[in-house]
């Protein structure tokens, strides 16, 4: 099967793969998630994922063992016929006749979905992403990684309906926060910054992880706040995730960041982070 889904202990095609319209996740987005690559069949910073997926079961108060997850993870990635895997697992509160209240006695859904990971083509990424800002909407618990998600999907809907490629949360005192399924770095010289793990931001793998490359290539790396004025002027701004891993934002609401092409310091973390994500 090259792409397969797991639910509640059993592996299956995509396409049959079914949880009940009961389930709290479909009621009421009571759940959360991860999104995990493996390269060659090989996990990537997994345990980094599973500690903020504990995170954030324990702030939604999902009673949930985590433990069982790499085997079941493993199993998936040896049953898909996929070498890059982009792993998607979500654990929901369970199924329950929908009430607002958390019942007392619930077993939580687990689902997995095994996919093929979404390159970004080349030219895209030499050309670097175009953002739009957009108000921050969404509520105080960014740091939970929750899968209601409104606020992201109808901001990155919005930003494609007008040609742009994502939108960035700038709260109403002028504070920029994040993209939509992305952290967000200014580089000013050696030195890169991105707001600071707070709760209204999630707490990026791959900005953690950056961190460590941008040691090892001498470039100074802070959480600061910082302002939409400041995301303007920066030498450089790019985006991190999972997903992008590093990506180049070469243009804010239309006006060219820096020289308006993917900076240097922006190439060479992307260089490292391939280096040390594939290597
Ligand atoms: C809102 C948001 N911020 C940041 C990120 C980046 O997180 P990570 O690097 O762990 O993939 C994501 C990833 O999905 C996200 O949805």
């Amino acid at each position: 099967m090259p792409e397969l889904a797991y639910v509640n202990g059993v592996f299956c095609p995509i396409d049959k793969a079914v949880v009940s319209i009961d389930d709290r996740g479909f009621q009421f987005g009571d759940g959360v998630y991860e999104v995990i690559f493996a390269y060659k069949r090989k996990l990537f910073l997994f345990d980094q994922h599973i500690k903020r997926l504990r995170r954030s079961l324990g702030e939604i108060r999902i009673d949930f063992d985590t433990e069982p997850l790499q085997a079941i993870v493993e199993e998936g990635l040896r049953r898909c016929e996929l070498s890059d895997v982009m792993v998607y697992l979500q654990v929901t509160r369970g199924k329950a006749p929908r009430a607002h209240a958390i019942p007392a006695e619930i077993t939580p859904t687990v689902v997995m979905t095994f996919r093929p990971i979404p390159e970004l083509s080349r030219a895209f990424r030499e050309r670097g992403a175009k953002l739009m800002t957009t108000r921050e909407t969404r509520w105080a618990n960014c740091s939970v990684k929750a899968i209601t998600l409104l606020p992201n999907v109808l901001a990155k809907s919005e930003a494609l309906r007008r040609g742009f490629d994502d939108a960035v949360f700038i709260a109403d005192d002028g504070e920029v926060r994040e993209c939509t399924s992305a952290n967000i770095f200014i580089v000013n010289g050696r030195r890169i910054t991105s707001p600071p793990r707070t709760d209204s931001v999630l707490h990026g793998v791959t900005q953690g992880f950056l961190a460590q490359c941008a040691a090892s290539l001498g470039i100074a790396c802070e959480e600061a706040v910082f302002d939409v004025e400041a995301l303007r002027g920066a030498d450089e701004v790019f985006m991190s995730s999972t997903a992008v891993e590093v990506l180049a934002v070469t243009s804010i609401d239309e006006k060219p960041v820096g020289l308006g092409g993917v900076g240097a310091q922006t190439k060479r973390l992307f260089d490292e982070f391939r280096a040390r994500s594939r290597g």
